[in-house]
């Protein structure tokens, strides 16, 4: 197997076509632990690690855009410790990593319903968001207390609200009114979604936007998850063919021929 690491990645994938936008649900960090007799926020902090190299692989591929789901809507039912441990390591990992994505000219976008989370926490969101507003490489998408039912509950909610406000007619609302009032509307549907950890589910992730995206899953562990898998799941999506509900387009000589 060609090993790869984030300073390779590029040459490796030379000549592919490449997705914009790369979608991830980061499972297995509980499973890594129990594997090796620690407790589950070992996962969690090992975790990170594979987060900051999978944001620098795809700083390094050009991709505009990286989702990466940090915390669902349903995870707030895991048990109180568990939930503690990882509101602190996002605040910790924000702390530590917000300089380095701004240098490297990396903008935060963070999805979910952010009022579930403690004041200090919603400031520090809203803060890197600011802070890295006008950069102009990877927009990298975190979602905490994230559900796409909900997502698409909120904009269904706020169209609702512009018509009993007299601003909209109901005919008028369509596909773009509602993707308008998604989270993600600034960015492009993802081309290419991962889940990690050896389940076959999307588990209530960007329902909408995952309408015509590729699925890629991978048996490894999130923790063990480096830019090598990335570049596995890059040349998967690459010998996909995408129709989007249409035919395969016929090669020029059957056209001419026919
Ligand atoms: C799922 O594994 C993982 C999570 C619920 C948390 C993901 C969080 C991180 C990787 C930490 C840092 C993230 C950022 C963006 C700073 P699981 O606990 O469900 O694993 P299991 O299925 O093996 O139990």
């Amino acid at each position: 197997m060609e090993i790869t690491g984030p300073e390779q990645i590029a040459e490796r994938l030379q000549g592919l076509r490449l997705p914009r936008h790369v979608a991830v649900v980061m499972d297995g960090n509980g499973r890594w632990a129990k594997s090796r007799g620690e407790p589950r926020h070992a996962g969690h902090r090992a975790g990170v690690r594979s987060v900051r190299e999978l944001v620098d692989a795809a700083g390094r591929l050009e991709l505009e855009a990286l989702t990466l789901f940090a915390f669902s809507s349903e995870n707030w039912r895991r048990p109180g410790a568990e939930v503690r441990v990882l509101m602190e390591l996002f605040r910790t990992t924000l702390d530590q990593e917000l300089q380095r994505l701004h240098e490297n000219d990396v903008r935060l976008h963070f999805i979910g319903d952010r009022r579930r989370f403690d004041r200090s926490l919603q400031r520090r969101l809203t803060h890197a968001e600011e802070v890295t507003s006008a950069n102009r490489g990877l927009q990298l998408v975190i979602a905490t207390s994230y559900g796409g039912r909900w997502e698409i509950v909120e904009a269904a909610r706020r169209l609702a609200e512009e018509a009993a406000r007299g601003e909209r007619d109901p005919a008028t609302i369509d596909e773009a009114s509602l993707h308008g009032a998604l989270s993600t509307t600034h960015l492009p549907d993802p081309d290419l979604f991962i889940r990690t950890g050896g389940e076959r589910r999307v588990s209530n992730f960007l329902l909408w936007q995952l309408a015509y995206t590729e699925l890629h899953f991978t048996e490894t562990l999130w923790p063990d998850f480096r830019a090598e898998h990335l570049a596995q799941a890059i040349e998967d999506f690459a010998g996909r063919e995408r129709r989007y509900g249409g035919v395969q387009p016929e090669p020029l000589e059957s056209v001419r021929d026919a």
